[in-house]
C-alpha cells in the first residue's frame, strides 16, 4: 500500500556509524571500549572552572552567531602562534559545535547537491556521511599502504567538472597520517589548477609524534583564500561532550557558514566557550601541548607493543589516537565479526576496519583508541593476551 509515512531518500545511505554500535555492544557485556574516540582523560582543571564560573556569572544565553569575542581572539592567537595563521577575530573566525558542526555548515553554505567532494581512504565515516546527508558525492582517493601516502595522479584522476572540493582530515582518524609538506603542496597545486575548494580537519593537530610537523595547509601560498580549516578543543581538552569547535576561513565564506550554523545549532554552548577561552589562554605557556603528545606518544608504543605480542600487528600511527592492526589471525569472515569477536574472547572493543574503506576494503582491521585513562589502558592491553 503506498504511503508518504516513509524515511528519506537518503536515510538509508547514512546509517548509524559502527564506531557507536560497538560501544552500546560494549556497555552491554562491561568490557573495555577503544572503539569510540571518547576521550576519557580528565579535562584541564582550569577549563572546568572557568565554564562553572560562566555559569555562575551569568553566561548562559545565546551568543553571538560567531562565538564570544574572548574565545575568538582566543583562537586567533592560538592560530598565530601554533598554525602560523594571520586571522582577524572579527571576521574570520566562526565558533562551532564542534568540528562536526563545522563542517556540516561548511558544506551546506559552500557545496550544492550532485557536487563532488574528494577525500581519502582510510577515510573518517562521518565525512563521508555529513556529505552524503546533504546529497553531495563524496568521491574517495586511496592512499598507498604500508604508509599511507598519497598519490598525487590518483588525486589529479578523480577529479572531474563537478568537483568542487577536496578534504582532507591531519592528522587523521583511522590511520594516524600526517600529511607531509610536500602531499600538502601537491593538493594545493591541483586545488589551485581546477578551482576547488580544500577544507581541512585538523583536530587532532596537537597529537602528534617523534617530532613530526603539523602544517596547516592554508599557509601555503595562494590557500588562504580556498581553505576552510576545522579544528576544536574536544580532543585536545578532553571535552568531547561539550561541542566546542571552530573554523577559519577568508571573511568571503565566513558569513555563509555562520547563518548555516546558526540555523542548525545557534551557538555553541556559551559558558563552554568562556572554559574553552582560559584554556587556550592559560596553558598556551606551560608546556601542556607538548605534554599531551608525549604522554600519547607512551600511549600509543604501550598500545602497539601488545597489540604485536596479541599476534596483531599494528600499523604505527604518526599522529592522532588510533590505531589500525592487522587482525587476520582472529576467526570471522569480515571485520565486524572479527570484532565481536574480540570482544567477546578479551572485553575489548574495537571497531571494524570497513567502517573507514569502500566495500570490501578493511575487513582485516581494526581500529584501536589509545586516548585512554592510564588504567583502562594498562587493563586493555592485559586482556588483550588472552587472545
Ligand atoms: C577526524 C575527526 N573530526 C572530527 C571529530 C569530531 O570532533 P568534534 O567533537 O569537535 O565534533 C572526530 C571525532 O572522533 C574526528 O575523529
Amino acid at each position: 500500500m503506498p504511503t508518504n509515512l516513509r524515511l528519506s531518500d537518503i536515510a538509508p545511505t547514512v546509517i548509524q556509524s559502527e564506531i557507536r554500535a560497538m560501544s552500546v555492544e560494549c556497555d552491554r557485556v562491561g568490557g573495555i571500549n577503544l572503539a569510540q574516540g571518547i576521550c576519557d582523560t580528565p579535562l584541564p582543571p582550569i577549563v572546568g572552572k572557568a565554564a562553572t564560573q560562566a555559569i555562575q556569572n551569568g553566561f548562559n544565553i545565546y551568543t553571538r552567531l560567531d562565538g564570544f569575542a574572548t574565545l575568538r581572539q582566543a583562537v586567533a592567537d592560538k592560530l598565530q602562534r601554533w598554525n602560523h595563521l594571520t586571522v582577524d577575530p572579527e571576521t574570520q573566525i566562526l565558533v562551532t559545535s564542534g568540528a562536526t558542526g563545522a563542517l556540516y555548515a561548511t558544506a551546506l553554505a559552500l557545496l550544492n547537491p550532485g557536487d563532488e567532494v574528494i577525500l581519502f581512504e582510510p577515510f573518517y565515516g562521518y565525512h563521508v556521511s555529513t556529505l552524503l546527508s546533504q546529497r553531495i558525492n563524496p568521491v574517495i582517493v586511496p592512499l598507498d599502504e604500508p604508509d599511507w601516502t598519497l598519490d598525487p595522479e590518483k588525486l589529479a584522476a578523480a577529479i572531474t567538472p563537478n568537483t568542487r572540493a577536496i578534504l582532507i582530515n591531519t592528522p587523521s582518524n583511522p590511520a594516524g597520517k600526517i600529511f607531509s609538506r610536500a602531499e600538502l603542496e601537491a593538493v594545493a597545486a591541483l586545488a589551485e589548477q581546477h578551482d576547488l575548494f580544500v577544507i581541512t580537519d585538523e583536530i587532532y593537530e596537537y597529537f602528534v609524534y617523534n617530532g613530526a610537523e603539523h602544517l596547516s595547509i592554508a599557509t601555503l601560498p595562494g590557500m588562504a583564500d580556498r581553505t576552510i580549516t576545522i579544528s576544536g578543543l574536544s580532543k585536545t581538552f578532553s571535552i568531547t561532550g561539550w561541542r566546542i569547535g571552530y573554523l577559519t576561513a577568508s571573511p568571503r565564506w565566513i558569513a555563509a557558514i555562520g547563518y548555516f550554523h546558526d540555523l542548525t545549532y545557534i551557538c555553541a554552548p556559551a559558558p563552554l566557550q568562556m572554559g574553552a577561552a582560559a584554556g587556550l589562554r592559560q596553558l598556551a605557556d606551560t608546556g601542556f601541548y607538548t605534554a599531551l603528545a608525549s604522554e600519547h606518544q607512551h600511549k600509543r608504543d604501550q598500545l602497539c607493543a601488545a597489540l604485536a605480542d596479541a599476534g596483531l600487528p599494528p600499523a604505527i600511527p604518526k599522529g592522532a589516537y588510533y590505531i589500525l592492526a592487522d587482525v587476520s589471525r582472529i576467526p570471522g569472515a569480515t571485520a565486524k565479526e572479527k570484532a565481536r569477536a574480540l570482544l567477546r574472547e578479551t572485553g575489548v572493543a574495537a571497531v571494524a576496519g570497513s567502517a573507514f574503506f569502500r566495500p570490501g576494503g578493511g575487513e582485516h582491521l581494526l581500529r584501536l583508541c589509545f586516548g585512554k585513562q592510564a588504567v583502562d589502558l594498562d587493563r586493555a592491553c592485559e586482556l588483550l593476551l588472552k587472545l
